[in-house]
């Protein structure tokens, strides 16, 4: 092939990639699938083991901690989502689709980068155990007990509607499925989960699932809102959650 040809080959690719409504939304491969083996040997790990991996996960999450705050909390007004809690499997899918280009963040994407990780971390360097060891740190942390909620004038509406068309993938209860990456959404703030819903349903999250995306063809604004404010006031399980919502992260000081 000539040199042009392969310039134009190239540029018409990425035309009809970018053009492309939604990518693959869980392929395998890439830092997803080498993060998530790394996470399953941390299984059959030594307490002291795990104390080094619980360390590196917190060196590594102080980067993180200036958006998502050292309690993984995010804002009520939805700007930054509350991230702890979240199956470590589900954090390793979007840290390294928003690596990846797979999911668009912007305000994120410079910070989440190999070199910025390995420069603020450079014992545990910024590839795929970097991943692990902080979604594992994420998981557990304790999550926020007062999360932004929406009006709370049309929850059974809510409720019916996330009976009827969530419960199959987001659980009983939106606790989510560690091992088919479906997220946890229960206890979220409402904001957050309303752009990300909208997002989702126009194809600007490109990361999304196709059968979700099929599941809420028709939802109207209202239907939205109704939904995602039934789902900001799950409550997790207890001990999931902060006994205050003044408690502060004591991993740092
Ligand atoms: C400069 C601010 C910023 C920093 C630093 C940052 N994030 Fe984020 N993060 C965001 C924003 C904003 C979003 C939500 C983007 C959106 O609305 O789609 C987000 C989303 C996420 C999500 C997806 C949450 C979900 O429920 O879908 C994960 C996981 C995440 N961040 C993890 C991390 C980790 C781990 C780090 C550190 C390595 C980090 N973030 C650093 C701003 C930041
Ligand atoms: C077929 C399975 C499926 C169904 C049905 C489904 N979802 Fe999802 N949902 C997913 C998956 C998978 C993701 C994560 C996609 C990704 O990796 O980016 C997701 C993501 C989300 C997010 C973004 C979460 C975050 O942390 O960023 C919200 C909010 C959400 N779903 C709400 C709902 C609600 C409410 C319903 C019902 C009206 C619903 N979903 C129905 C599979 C589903």
């Amino acid at each position: 092939m000539t040199k042009l040809k392969l310039i134009l080959g190239g540029a018409l690719a990425a035309g009809i990639l970018a053009s492309a409504p939604v990518m693959a939304w869980n392929e395998g491969g890439g830092e997803k699938d080498e993060a998530t083996k790394i996470y399953e040997t941390f299984k059959k790990k030594t307490p002291e083991e795990l104390a080094k991996i619980r360390k590196d996960g917190i060196a590594v999450y102080e980067i993180c901690s200036a958006c998502h705050l050292t309690e993984g909390w995010g804002s009520k007004d939805g700007t930054f989502p509350q991230i702890s809690g979240q199956p470590a499997t589900v954090i390793i899918k979007q840290l390294a689709d928003i690596r990846a280009k797979n999911r668009d963040n912007p305000t994120m994407y410079p910070f989440a980068l190999p070199k910025e990780i390995k420069n603020a971390a450079p014992e545990v360097g910024g590839g795929p155990y970097a991943i692990a060891a902080v979604a594992r740190y994420i998981e557990n942390i304790p999550m926020n007990p007062d999360p932004g909620v929406g009006a709370g004038t049309d929850l059974e509406h809510g409720a019916k509607l996330y009976k009827d068309n969530c419960v199959k993938c987001h659980g009983e209860n939106g606790e989510g499925h560690k091992t088919k990456f479906f997220p946890l959404i229960q206890g979220q703030h409402y904001k957050y989960l309303l752009r990300q819903f909208e997002w989702i349903r126009d194809g600007k999250r490109r990361n999304a699932n196709p059968d979700m995306i099929k599941q809420i063809n028709g939802f109207t604004e209202k239907d939205m809102k109704a939904v995602v404010d039934y789902v900001s006031r799950m409550k997790p399980a207890s001990d999931k959650v902060a006994k205050s919502k003044d408690w502060l992260n004591p991993d740092y000081d």
